[in-house]
Formats: C-alpha cells, sequence, structure tokens
C-alpha cells in the first residue's frame, strides 16, 4: 500500500477528490514536464529535427512498460477513439460475421464498430449486462465462432466490473476471434500485459488512469497488424523524416513497427513529455500498489455504502479502483450536485454512482463521504 501522495498534486485541502475515471488531476511533475516542453516553443530556433523524435520516443518507451511490449508496437494517437477507428480501418470482417461489444459499451468502442458491421454486413452483437455481475463469464458465453472482433474494455466503465483478459485472449485465439482493448478506465491503475493478454489492438487515452494531460493516448498494435494503413498519411510516419531537406523525395516506406499509426504532429512538445512524465511517476509506484491501493479505499466504502442500501458488485468480479454504487430507488438525482456543495466529486453514469479514488485520496476522505451519503439517503 502507498501512503497518500496528494503532495504531487495541487489539490486544496478542503477538496475530496473521487473521480479519476472522469478526469485525473494533473501532478506537478507533470505539470511542469507540459509547461517546459510548451515554453520550447518561445525559443523555435532551439528546436531542432531532433526534438521532433526525441520526446515521441521516449514516450513510446515509457508506455511499452506499462503495456509490457516492445516500445516499436505503441503509437500515439490523440484519443481512445482514434484507436478504434485504426483498429476498425485494419480488422477484416465479412457478412454473416459479427463483431462482440458489450451492453452500456463506452461510445468511443462502440461506433467504430456499429460503422464497421453496417459496412461489411456484419452483426454487431452485444454482451447483455450479467445480472450476476460476472462480465467475464457473459463475454465468454457471447463468444461464438462467428464473432469475428471482439472490441472489449478491461473494466466496464458504468458498473466497474473486471473482465478476465487473460481467459477471453485464450479463447479469442482458440477460435480466431480478433481482440481490440480500450484500457482507458483500467491502463495505470489495474495490472495488464500485453504478453499475457495478447491481444490484436489496445488503446488508452492518457487523461484518466495514465494522469497525463488531454489529447493524447497511446495504442499497442500487434506485430502481425504492424503493416496496416493509418488513418492518416503525414511526413513523419515515413522512413525518411529525419531529413527535413529531404522529405519532398516522397517514399513508401513508413518508420518501423507500429509508427506509421501516430497521428499527425505526434511530436507536441507540450502533451507528450506531460503524458511521459505522468507515466514514469506510474511505474515508479508501481501499477499493483496503486491498484491495492485504491482498492482499500473502495472496500472501506462499499462496506458503508451497503449499509445505507447502496449494492455494488462483488469485490472478486471488479477492479479495485473503480467503484460503481446502486440503489434499488435509484440514484438520487441531483446527488452530484449535492456532493460538489461539500466539495465532494463523483460521478453519475448510467445508473451508478460512479466513485475512482487514486493514491491522492486517503480513509479520511472516504470518510466524509460515507458522512453525506448516510445523510442524503437518510432525507
Ligand atoms: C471507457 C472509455 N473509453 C474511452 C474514453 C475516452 O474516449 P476518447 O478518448 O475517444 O474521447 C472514456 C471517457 O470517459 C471512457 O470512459
Amino acid at each position: 500500500m502507498l501512503a497518500s501522495q496528494r503532495s504531487l498534486f495541487d489539490i486544496p485541502s478542503d477538496i475530496v477528490y473521487l473521480n479519476c475515471a472522469y478526469m485525473s488531476p494533473l501532478m506537478k511533475p507533470a505539470l511542469e514536464a507540459g509547461v517546459a516542453g510548451l515554453a520550447r516553443k518561445s525559443r523555435a530556433w532551439e528546436l531542432t529535427a531532433d526534438a521532433f523524435f526525441t520526446g515521441s520516443e521516449a514516450f513510446r518507451s515509457t508506455a511499452a512498460r506499462l503495456l509490457d511490449c516492445s516500445p516499436d508496437c505503441v503509437a500515439i494517437v490523440p484519443s481512445a477513439s482514434y484507436g478504434v477507428a485504426t483498429a476498425a480501418r485494419n480488422l477484416p470482417v465479412r457478412k454473416g460475421k459479427a463483431i462482440l461489444v458489450l451492453a452500456e459499451q463506452f461510445p468511443s468502442n462502440y461506433y467504430s464498430w456499429q460503422r464497421l458491421a453496417a459496412e461489411q454486413g456484419a452483426d454487431l452483437k452485444v454482451v447483455p449486462w450479467p445480472e450476476n455481475s460476472d462480465w467475464t463469464a457473459a463475454v465468454l458465453d457471447g463468444l461464438t465462432e462467428e464473432v469475428a472482433i471482439a472490441a472489449l474494455p478491461h473494466v466496464h466503465w458504468t458498473s466497474g466490473g473486471r473482465l478476465d483478459l487473460v481467459r477471453i485472449g485464450q479463447e479469442c485465439r482458440k477460435q480466431g476471434t480478433r481482440l481490440v482493448l480500450d484500457l482507458t478506465q483500467s491502463l495505470g491503475a489495474l495490472p495488464f500485459s500485453v504478453r499475457e493478454v495478447q491481444p490484436d489492438f489496445a488503446v488508452a487515452a492518457s487523461y484518466k488512469w495514465l494522469m497525463g494531460p488531454y489529447t493524447i493516448g497511446l495504442l499497442y498494435v500487434a506485430p502481425q497488424w504492424q503493416n496496416g494503413i493509418p488513418l492518416e498519411e503525414n511526413w513523419i510516419q515515413r522512413a525518411n523524416a529525419r531529413n527535413f531537406s529531404n522529405l519532398i523525395l516522397y517514399t513508401p516506406e513508413y518508420e518501423g513497427g507500429a509508427r506509421r499509426f501516430d497521428m499527425g504532429e505526434r511530436s507536441n512538445f507540450a502533451l507528450v513529455p506531460a503524458a511521459d512524465r505522468a507515466m514514469q511517476q506510474i511505474l515508479e509506484w508501481s501499477v499493483a500498489e496503486i491498484s491495492e491501493t485504491c482498492g482499500a479505499l473502495t472496500r472501506q466504502l462499499a462496506t458503508a455504502a451497503g449499509e445505507c442500501g447502496f449494492s455494488s458488485p462483488p469485490e472478486k468480479l471488479r477492479a479495485p479502483h473503480y467503484l460503481c454504487l446502486r440503489r434499488k430507488s435509484g440514484i438520487p438525482p441531483d446527488l452530484t450536485h449535492l456532493l460538489a456543495r461539500r466539495r465532494i466529486f463523483v460521478s453519475v453514469r448510467g445508473n451508478s454512482a460512479r466513485v475512482t479514488p487514486h493514491v491522492y485520496n486517503s480513509a479520511e476522505d472516504v470518510e466524509r463521504l460515507i458522512t453525506c451519503l448516510r445523510l442524503i439517503t437518510a432525507t
């Protein structure tokens, strides 16, 4: 378990921020790295050609450590939807086949598949919400032989349910189903390994559990797809990019590995170093420790909230960092406002109150939320 890391963040003492699944606060070292990166442009004459490559490669290496893969397999993308669209552009599916998604899946991992299925005459197959909270069993049930692509998260964003991706990955490989993952609500807070799961593509936006800025993310591309077609064609993905004076000697060759899938202007001098610095801090804390630390806080809350009539998935079926509370009578519609008035921040998503702590939170923060929940539900 980690001791409170609040001093690394600029969070006023009266704020109880339990909303990392919405947007993590930027830690001070990442902010400094971002500001320093932005300031580099005030001295444009010092931005050498090399600067377009060094920051991006550093980001790729750090991201690869979090994913447990080679840096060559990482592309730099602006959003989860961009990564999902890249996967949809490259994975084959045909009439009579299906693409599997979860009920209430996040839109960025839904619309591209809906379009692809419609274009190809394939079906979009939706795994129904499991009343027993067991998303893994529900997915394994749905993985029938016509499923060509399974597009899934590690953590279901409105229930907090955790999918056993190692098992699902095995099953996908057994029947030739391609696995695409949206790790935006998990990478950085829930242990994950590309080597163990073996997805075809996996994307994560940086601004939640990777604790980076908005509009940057990472995309894992398995080696067998690295000769694919990127969403954009830009100069820096090409093999001759390092020689600025010869860029008009157009070449069909791309840079190696997943780099061809990088977004345009991927060298972003402010966002890339900030996101990289945040990921380095996560690695220093260790994802396992973050998970355990958040898990102790959500356990404390789940127990007390249960006494006020809220239910949550059983601990072994949910992600430790992600607690979704439901109530038979529904979530009070003004819950987030009532809490915000008391300087406590959570989200309501679907039919759940979503409470997502991080290492800047403490047992006292959770106690403050519990006290308010008792008051609100008593009235
Ligand atoms: C599961 C999930 N995926 C992705 C995103 C963000 O998607 P995008 O980067 O396409 O805006 C969110 C944001 O809430 C999310 O909850």
